[in-house]
């Protein structure tokens, strides 16, 4: 089956059923405290919450959806079979309940009627999960029930967590409620083979989630407490590019007809074969299909913000390209608008402008390359062995925003080594001394980390403080790193953060920024600042004396953090903007790494 027909479908059967069928939101939301689109509701959300009525606008209390989304979470997981940066995702709602109203119950047998009855998918492949009842909500049993009588055999429904089976709100308020998703074992031969292999397994995706109906019965509000909504909603979300595989019995969306032409044109310029270099084509022709899209809903490339996840997009499918001995090659593009001009109106008439764009920012960091290789062809005329120093490596990595992978590979070519190990220890050095205060250049866009360096600066010792806050006092940083559209902190801790964990310390953070905190520096000696209950960082000696930054309220005296470092720092909380995490992820054993953007 191909993507339009499979789109067709889904819109189809929910038409028949009574839906009116809405076009997709912007990939830019309204909401200014998302960065992107990530799931199809984002754009019902005063609907789901009970503050207008989709009788009003819609007509119709039953809506449906093919939404485009964008996930930045993911960034650094593109090349596997199932991941992607941009994606569009199917969903239905009803809306409160009136005489009309669905919900478990229709919402399941909808989603039955559609996967078995429409696509033909076998029910016995299926594997349900159901909310098992936590923090004083109750296990789902109707919707075990209704599962049953669908004939889901009991074993395989699943009773998972909140982290799995509570659907959050987007942002850190709004509608949410448990969720049952609907999984589809793909086979064996896909397995891990582990006798408890099923949905969510830690080791292979045989079985992969193909839709999920969640239950919104409430919402989190300002003070992160659930509230039961006046209404109750379904509101679902399928993969589309996930149920296309699952449909075609490929192992992955790559090989469905989105990117079978890019696929395609990727070996022939290259000269490379996908099935030798899966993860870079992977990553090129899901960062151009992305790039376009972004560029489309009026993103242009940044330093903040959506502009920086665009930028950080583009240079990466620049820098993978290259991997592959390609030069820019623009017919891949063609591919996309091919695919999708008919379906998403914004890419009719605007490849001259969307190119234009994007092309922009290509030559820019095709400059930076450019200084960077003339540097790097002096250095190796220079060099009397055939290693480059980890320390030349560095600068050109520091200086001009040469990705260390194309020095190596150019090196290579000419038949030199780098020092990779002296690389990554000139790298700790500088991250060590930026986390010290240094302000710094680096992410390739030789820019002064400056102002935005000093914000930064305080909002790490805004989350450093959140973080004990919500997860608990045996954080410790481990590290710590800030460019001119980041900052990256290190901790210990040994589980990844659930979205609620992550919506809660986004939240706190943004809360003291509200709050207007003012910060003021004091020097004292170490032992001082220690029983002050300063924190440090764990790894770090310190001097005898030290500056000890304290962030307050001026008003009521109270203490948010109180950290040792050397600065620079902001004079008031207020002049952050909005602070967004947009990767949490494991950096080594027992530590985990976040990421986080301030939006303006
Ligand atoms: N809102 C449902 C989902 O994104 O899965």
């Amino acid at each position: 089956m191909i993507s339009q027909e499979l789109r067709d479908k889904f819109l189809t059967f929910f038409k028949e059923r009574n839906h009116k069928i809405i076009p997709s939101s912007s990939l830019l939301p309204t909401d200014p405290s998302v960065l992107l689109t990530t799931a199809g509701m984002q754009q019902f959300s005063l609907y789901l919450s009970g503050k207008k009525d989709p009788l009003e606008d819609f007509g119709s209390r039953h809506l449906a959806s093919c939404q485009k989304c964008f996930r930045t979470g993911d960034i650094e997981e593109i090349g596997d079979d199932t991941h992607h940066t941009f994606f569009e995702m199917l969903g239905n709602w009803s809306i409160g309940q009136d005489e009309i109203g669905y919900f478990k119950e229709g919402a399941i047998q909808l989603a039955m009627d559609f996967l078995v009855g429409e696509l033909g998918l076998d029910k016995k492949r299926f594997y349900v999960t159901v909310f098992r009842g936590e923090n004083g909500i109750a296990k789902d049993e109707e919707a075990i029930d209704i599962w049953l009588k669908h004939g889901i055999s009991r074993e395989k429904i699943i009773e998972c967590s909140a982290k799995d089976n509570f659907w959050g709100p987007v942002s850190s308020i709004g509608p949410c409620g448990p969720c049952s998703e609907i999984h589809y074992d793909r086979g064996e031969h896909l397995g891990c083979g582990r006798p408890d292999c099923g949905p969510n397994c830690d080791y292979c995706k045989r079985v992969v989630e193909i839709w999920n109906l969640v239950f919104m019965q409430y919402n989190r509000n300002e003070d992160g407490v659930y509230e039961l909504l006046n209404q109750t909603n379904i509101d679902t979300g399928i993969g589309f590019e996930r149920l296309l595989s699952v449909l075609n019995e490929t192992g992955s969306a790559y090989e469905t007809d989105i990117f079978e032409g890019m696929i395609k044109r990727i070996e022939e310029v290259s000269g490379k074969k996908y099935e030798n270099n899966k993860q870079a084509f992977r990553i090129i022709a899901d960062h151009t299909r992305s790039a376009i899209f972004l560029v489309g809903d009026g993103i242009e490339p940044s330093n903040i913000g959506q502009g920086y996840i665009l930028r950080r997009i583009i240079r990466r499918c620049v820098r993978y390209s290259k991997m592959l001995g390609m030069t820019n090659d623009f017919s891949l593009g063609d591919y996309v608008f091919e695919k999708y001009s008919s379906v998403y109106n914004e890419l009719n008439g605007s490849k001259e402008r969307i190119y234009g764009i994007i092309r922009n920012e290509e030559e820019k960091f095709e400059k930076t390359i450019k200084t960077g290789l003339a540097i790097l062809e002096k250095k190796l005329e220079t060099i009397d062995s055939n290693i480059i120093s980890g320390e030349d490596a560095f600068d050109l990595y520091q200086s001009y925003g040469f990705p260390v992978e194309l020095t190596e590979e150019i090196a290579s070519e000419k038949g030199f080594k780098i020092d990779k190990v002296s690389f990554l220890e000139a790298l700790k050095k500088h991250q060590d001394l930026s986390r010290a205060g240094a302000e710094k250049k680096f992410g390739g866009v030789g820019k002064d980390a400056g102002e935005e360096g000093a914000k930064l600066h305080t909002a790490t010792h805004l989350l450093h403080a959140a973080l004990r806050q919500v997860i608990g006092s045996h954080v410790q940083q481990m590290g710590s790193d800030i460019n001119v559209e980041r900052l990256r902190f290190d901790f210990s801790h040994t589980q990844k953060l659930s979205s609620d964990e992550i919506k809660k310390i986004e939240e706190l953070v943004n809360q003291k920024i509200k709050e207007n905190l003012e910060i003021k520096k004091e020097e004292m000696g170490l032992e001082d600042a220690q029983s002050a209950g300063a924190l440090a960082f764990f790894k770090e000696k310190y001097p005898e004396t030290v500056k000890v930054w304290t962030i307050y309220n001026p008003t009521s005296g109270e203490c948010f953090s109180k950290e040792i470092c050397a600065g620079p720092h902001v004079n008031k909380t207020s002049e952050l903007g909005i602070f967004k995490i947009i990767k949490e992820e494991s950096s080594s054993a027992g530590v985990r790494r976040i990421k986080a953007v301030l939006i303006k």
